[in-house]
């Protein structure tokens, strides 16, 4: 199946209530097993590679290019977005490569300064037909808008997508990034709210930290994508240490990569099965 741009994905999910599961690739089993996953779920499903995971392979190409090829040859749809990009000049490389979306993280800047940068980069990516996400932010903050006392204003959202025209944007309502443990509160009445007054898909970050049970909840709330890269890495590294503990004479990698990444597979089928991630192909 060819690469299937992210718009499409997101709206229909959000037409349906459905939720889009996002994870997070690091390695090239990632994609292959978030693929592996979503085929077995029958869902369509965003690969993305953050900035940082960038800075970890010192380019964006080679992993870039690896993990659009996996898309590729996917069976359902798969779309390859760029996470939490705050260079422009990376943003251009994404679009260079073919990625169907990127997430501009202007979010450090005050609200005015944010508008302008994010602005300027979805004229460029709409030019080349990418969708572009978003993130409000409040200058200082530890952890951005995803510091768990964080709360995007409904009526500032609405603005900032009206002023930045973007396609999607990642709100605050209770999570932040890498929870050791899945026990966030999120808001639930301001999800709603937020999805009344925002007229794009709403993107959850910080996901790892949430439950299940309110994972669903969020979705049926108003959420559309869903971030997720802590608690799969936690699946891979669990399996890792299973393999390598039950043999203190494995050196072949595929011997414990394999059980990791069949691990992350089965993960994200469950998972996208939470998320209510069934729908329709668009
Ligand atoms: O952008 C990526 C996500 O927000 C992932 O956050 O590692 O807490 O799941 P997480
Ligand atoms: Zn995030």
């Amino acid at each position: 199946m060819p690469l299937s741009e992210t718009g499409p994905i997101a709206a229909a999910a959000a037409e349906a209530a459905c939720g889009v599961g996002a994870f997070n690739v690091i390695q090239l089993e990632h994609a292959q097993a978030i693929v592996a996953g979503a085929e077995a779920a029958g869902a369509p499903v965003i690969l993305q590679i953050s900035e940082n995971a960038v800075r970890y392979h010192g380019a964006l190409g080679p992993i870039g290019a690896a993990t659009l090829a996996v898309a590729r040859a996917a069976r359902v749809p798969v779309a390859v977005h760029l996470d939490h990009a705050t260079s422009v000049e990376l943003v251009g490389q994404a679009v260079e490569l073919g990625f169907t979306s990127v997430m501009f993280d202007a979010s450090a800047l005050s609200y005015g300064e944010n508008v302008r940068a994010t602005a300027e980069v979805v004229r460029r990516c709409h030019a080349a037909g990418v969708w572009v996400e978003a993130e409000l932010g409040e200058v200082g903050g530890k952890d951005g808008v995803h510091a768990p006392g964080v709360r995007t204003d409904p009526a500032e959202a609405a603005a900032f997508v009206a002023a930045a025209g973007v396609d999607a944007l990642a709100v605050a309502v209770g999570t932040s990034h890498a929870m050791p443990t899945r026990d966030a509160a999120l808001d639930f009445e301001l999800i709603g709210r937020l999805r009344r007054a925002v007229p794009v898909p709403l993107v959850l970050h910080g996901s790892s930290g949430v439950a299940d049970g309110d994972l669903t909840a969020a979705v049926e709330a108003g959420m559309t994508k869903v971030n997720i890269a802590t608690h799969l890495n936690r699946v891979f590294s669990t399996a890792v240490r299973r393999a390598l503990a039950d043999d203190a004479r494995l050196v072949d990698t595929r011997r414990y990569l394999g059980p990791a990444r069949a691990a992350v597979a089965a993960e994200v089928t469950r998972l996208l099965g939470v998320l209510k991630a069934t729908a329709p192909a668009p």
